[in-house]
């Protein structure tokens, strides 16, 4: 025995995978064996082999594993963490596309035999034991040809909800065949289900995908499977179809709302923002690309910011707000100055941001406590520097992560900034992308910033000196996006980057130019 746990012991800490996970492995890779060894093997051990089977794509395994699970939950981001037998964190990567639809139909026959075996039988049958499916927290890195992205996942959900459903409804029909009467009752609504599992899920639709969900949710309260939402978001969605599927989400699970592209403008807002209010959990809202426009307003508008204000106030959970592109010049404080308790993450991108606004935010409840905040593609170049300085000032203490890209910012006004930049001690990430600095202004933000042992990712800019001599002078973004950067002297201003980084002893920060790592940073993981 001693010796049995010392190398076991042995093997956890020297090898990656630990014995367990490779004999797992084992296991999973004969499919025959494992329906052998299933009545035999301690429950303790169905975790390991789910992450085994889900990493080496045993789907056949996954879905017996999913068919026979012994415990209430089965949840993608415990089972798919990095453990102590396997090191890869799975639940980061992009999510293996036959394993997911494995697992979902692993649950929908394991439903169908359980609603078989309570109707067919006197006797109750087999206990159930599965209740909640969570497969929250997948990533949702687009469609690549063996991943399965949020979209996708949505639709095969409400599928799957909407198949059980029929079988459900193929038995009710036969037995209320048999059972009528001329003189039975009218149906009432339809009975509870005797067996169902909660899946909770993030779901993201758009029109495409409006129906087969809209009929999935429609369906959910008297389901044997029954989706939960936890974060939803919609794209392109009319204001009508947006109301329509947020009527039927569970009012405590709902965690964020994301409306983006859907053209709301004020009018819309007005219509939307009261279904929201049943949400007491909301902490994030995002309303993105929303067409609000305030320059103008007629009285009627003035109005209508005024009830948009008095809702989003109404949502005691509000951590997150996202405006972003909506023209809101001027009048951060009538939207803000209600809410009762600060927001924690703040994105005013493309807001068209006025001095007043700034000065307001930085004598704000807000700003003491904000860790997110996101004011790229203001103009810092000209009034706005000196009350973002302030601004900056008041949040630095809480701040993790800060995007000021697009700014127009030069070398000068990032030096008036870099002082209180420096003062963000807890900070994460920087994004200076798509601002006119130069090389050394960008190796002078490398110097002053290699203190923050916090930062791990900085996202800067092509450096103006690195553009042909054709720039216009001071460069629009578009200037900067579209110009043409000379390869050859980038590549020798980031190897400098680079060595200045080694030679600090810094080589776990990131400065890249690449935008792609910026899409995964998250407000709830932060
Ligand atoms: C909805 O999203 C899916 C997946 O990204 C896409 O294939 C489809 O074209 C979209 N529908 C519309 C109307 O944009
Ligand atoms: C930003 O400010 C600069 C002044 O430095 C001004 O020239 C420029 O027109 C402003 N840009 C916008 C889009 O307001």
């Amino acid at each position: 025995m001693a010796s049995t746990a010392f190398w076991l012991a042995v093997c956890s800490v020297a090898a990656m995978n630990s014995l367990v996970f490779l004999c797992s492995q084992k296991v999973v890779a004969d499919f025959d064996s494992l329906q052998d060894a299933l009545g035999f093997l301690p429950k303790e051990l169905y975790p390991v082999l789910f992450k085994a089977a889900f990493m080496d794509k045993r789907t056949l395994s996954l879905q017996l594993l999913v068919n026979t699970w012994p415990f209430p939950v089965l949840s993608f981001q415990k089972l798919l963490r990095k453990c102590q037998h396997c090191e890869r964190a799975l639940i980061r990567e992009k999510p293996n596309k036959y394993c997911i639809q494995m697992v979902i139909s692993g649950v929908v026959t394991y439903l169908i035999k359980l609603l078989e075996n309570r109707r067919g039988s006197k006797s109750k049958g087999p206990q159930q034991r599965l209740q909640i499916l969570d497969m929250t927290g997948l990533q949702d890195e687009g469609q690549g040809p063996e991943s399965m992205s949020l979209w996708s996942r949505t639709v095969t959900l409400a599928k799957a909800c909407l198949d059980i459903s029929k079988q459900q409804g193929k038995w009710t029909r036969r037995t209320s065949k048999r059972r009528k009467s001329p003189y039975s009752k009218p149906p009432g609504p339809p009975a509870l289900p005797p067996v169902s599992v909660d899946v909770w899920v993030d779901l993201f639709v758009n029109s495409t995908s409006y129906g087969v969900l809209k009929d999935a949710l429609q369906i959910n309260s008297y389901n044997a499977l029954r989706l939960r939402c936890r974060d939803f978001r919609a794209e392109e969605l009319s204001i009508a179809s947006t109301v329509g599927l947020l009527e039927f989400l569970d009012p405590v699970g709902v965690r964020q709302v994301d409306l983006r592209f859907n053209n709301l403008g004020l009018s819309g807002l007005r219509v939307v923002l009261p279904h929201l209010t049943k949400f007491t959990n909301l902490a994030s809202l995002k309303l993105p690309y929303s067409n609000v426009d305030v320059r103008r307003l007629t009285v009627g508008m003035e109005g209508s910011l005024q009830y948009f204000a008095n809702q989003l106030s109404r949502l005691r959970c509000l951590k997150e707000l996202n405006l972003g592109s909506s023209r809101l010049s001027g009048k951060l404080r009538l939207l803000l100055g209600d809410l009762q308790s600060p927001l924690e993450s703040l994105e005013l991108a493309f807001c068209y941001l006025l001095p007043n606004d700034l000065a307001y935010l930085s004598q704000s409840l807000h700003t003491p406590a904000l860790k997110k905040l996101d004011l790229s593609g203001n103009n810092l170049s000209d009034c706005l520097l000196q009350p973002f300085q302030g601004l900056l000032m008041e949040a630095a203490p809480t701040l993790l992560h800060l995007d000021i890209m697009e700014c127009r910012m030069m070398d000068t006004h990032l030096n008036v900034l870099l002082p209180a930049i420096c003062r963000c001690s807890r900070l994460r990430y920087l994004g200076v992308f798509g601002n006119p600095i130069s090389a050394k202004g960008l190796k002078n933000l490398l110097h002053k910033t290699v203190g923050l042992l916090d930062l791990k990712l900085v996202i800067y800019p092509y450096p103006v000196d690195c553009y042909g001599d054709d720039l216009p002078w001071p460069p629009t973004s578009s200037n900067l996006l579209n110009g043409n950067v000379d390869e050859e002297k980038f590549f020798r201003v980031s190897n400098e980057l680079q060595q200045m980084l080694l030679s600090a002893n810094r080589a776990d920060v990131t400065w890249t130019t690449n935008l792609c790592r910026h899409n995964s940073l998250d407000f709830f993981s932060l």
